[in-house]
C-alpha cells in the first residue's frame, strides 16, 4: 500500500522546540490507517498531528481493546538516522494484536510507515547527549458500540516526539518497592502484550510506591507472590559476582523486551555469562545483602539501562552496590547505545539506517 503524504499548512507547522519533555512534545505529523472488514486496511496516510474525534460509545474507551509499541530513532554521528530493531517491535505489535483479538498489520508496511514518518520529521530528532526521537505506534478499536465483543473496525496510528531522559534522576540508581499487595500480570493474562490495561492496573502500586519515596515497583509473579518478574515498565537483570547476568525467564506474564533480548545477545560478546532463570525474591535479597549480587538494573527502550539503588520489602530497605551504578551496567549501557546511535559497528544487523 502506498502511503499518501499530505502537505502541512503553515499553521500546522510548529517550529522544533529547544526544550521538550518525555511524552509531552510531539512533532507536526502523524501516520494513520483504518481497518474495516470490507476494505481491510485502507487509506494509509501521513498528515498533520491532530486530535482524534471519536464517538463516546467507541469501544476502546470502555473495554480497552488497544495496543501500542515504543521504539526510538537516533541521530548518527554522520547526520543520518538509525532505527533500532523496528522489525522486533512490529512483530510484538502483531503478537499483542492477536492477544487482544485485533487485526494484525503488515509488518513490513508498518516499519515502512515508521521510516517514512521519521524521515519527514527528521528535524525533530534531537542531537543532545542521550536524546532521541520516541516513536509510539498504537492501534485502537473504533466501533461505536457498547457490546462486549471484538471491534470490527480499527485505527492504526503512529506519533513521534523528541525525548531526553525518562527519569528526572537520569542514570542515578532509583529506589524500588517490592509489591506484596498488587500483581501486574498472570500467566494466561495479558502481561506479555503491550496493551493499556496492564499499565492502568499497575498505577495504584506505582502511586503508592512514590508516596513512600520509591521510584518504581518490582512485580512478583501472581501465582506464588515469590518470583521476580519485572520492574516498573522494564525487564530486570541481576549481576552475580561481577560476571554473570541473570534475568527472569519468560513465563507468559513478562513482556519480552527488545532491550532485554539485545542485552542477552550482546553481553556474552562483551565477556559476560548470561542466563534466564526463576529468581526467588527472598534468595535475591539475601544475595544482595551478602554481596553475591553486585548490580541490579532495569532495561527498556525508554531508559536503556536504569540501575536499582535499593529495594524496599516488608518495611526493610536493602541497598544495592552502595546505591551506585555499577561497572557492568555502565558497560552494557555504553555498548548498546553505541550501536543504537551508530557510534559502533552493528554486527547483529539491528539498525535500520535512514539517509536524510
Ligand atoms: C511492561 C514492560 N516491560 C518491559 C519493557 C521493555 O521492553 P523494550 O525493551 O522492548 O522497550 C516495557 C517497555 O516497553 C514494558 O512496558
Amino acid at each position: 500500500m502506498d502511503i499518501k503524504i499530505e502537505q502541512l499548512t503553515t499553521e500546522q507547522t510548529k517550529p522544533v522546540p529547544t526544550e521538550f519533555q518525555f511524552g509531552r512534545t510531539f512533532s507536526n505529523r502523524m501516520y494513520t490507517c483504518h481497518y474495516d472488514p470490507d476494505k481491510g486496511w485502507y487509506d494509509p496516510k501521513i498528515g498533520p498531528y491532530r486530535p482524534l474525534v471519536l464517538d463516546p460509545a467507541t469501544s476502546v474507551f470502555h473495554y480497552s481493546q488497544e495496543i501500542f509499541e515504543g521504539l526510538k530513532a537516533y541521530k548518527r554521528p554522520d547526520g543520518h538516522i538509525n532505527l533500532f530493531r523496528p522489525w522486533e517491535n512490529a512483530a510484538r505489535f502483531n503478537r499483542s494484536a492477536e492477544r487482544m483479538s485485533m487485526k494484525t498489520v503488515d509488518a513490513e508496511e508498518h516499519v515502512q510507515a515508521i521510516a517514512s514518518l521519521v524521515e519527514l520529521e527528521h528535524e525533530w530528532i534531537p542531537s543532545g547527549d542521550g536524546t532521541s526521537l520516541y516513536i509510539r505506534p498504537a492501534m485502537i478499536a473504533t466501533d461505536p458500540f457498547l457490546g462486549v465483543a471484538a471491534s470490527k473496525t480499527y485505527l492504526h496510528y503512529i506519533i513521534v516526539g523528541p525525548v531526553g531522559n525518562y527519569y528526572a534522576e537520569g542514570m542515578a540508581p532509583v529506589g524500588v518497592l517490592i509489591s506484596d499487595d498488587y500483581r501486574r500480570a498472570v500467566r494466561g493474562g495479558t502481561g506479555a502484550a503491550k496493551t493499556g490495561g496492564n499499565y492502568s492496573a499497575s498505577l495504584i502500586a506505582s502511586e503508592k510506591a512514590k508516596e513512600k519515596g520509591y521510584t518504581q515497583v518490582l512485580w512478583l509473579d501472581a501465582i506464588h507472590g515469590k518470583f521476580v518478574e519485572e520492574v516498573g515498565t522494564m525487564n530486570i537483570m541481576f549481576v552475580y559476582e561481577g560476571e554473570k547476568i541473570v534475568t527472569p525467564k519468560l513465563t507468559g506474564s513478562i513482556l519480552p523486551g527488545v532491550t532485554r533480548d539485545s542485552l542477552l545477545t550482546l553481553a556474552p560478546d562483551l565477556g559476560y555469562e548470561v542466563s534466564e532463570e526463576e529468581i526467588e525474591v527472598d534468595q535475591m535479597l539475601a544475595d544482595v545483602k551478602s554481596g553475591k549480587i553486585t548490580e541490579v538494573f532495569g532495561c527498556g527502550t525508554a531508559v536503556v539501562v536504569s540501575p536499582v539503588g535499593w529495594f524496599g520489602y516488608r518495611g526493610e530497605n536493602v541497598d544495592v552496590n552502595h546505591r551506585k551504578m555499577g561497572p557492568i551496567s555502565q558497560h552494557l549501557y555504553d555498548a548498546l547505545t553505541d550501536i543504537q546511535f551508530g557510534r559502533a559497528k552493528d554486527p547483529y544487523g539491528w539498525t535500520m539506517k535512514i539517509e536524510v
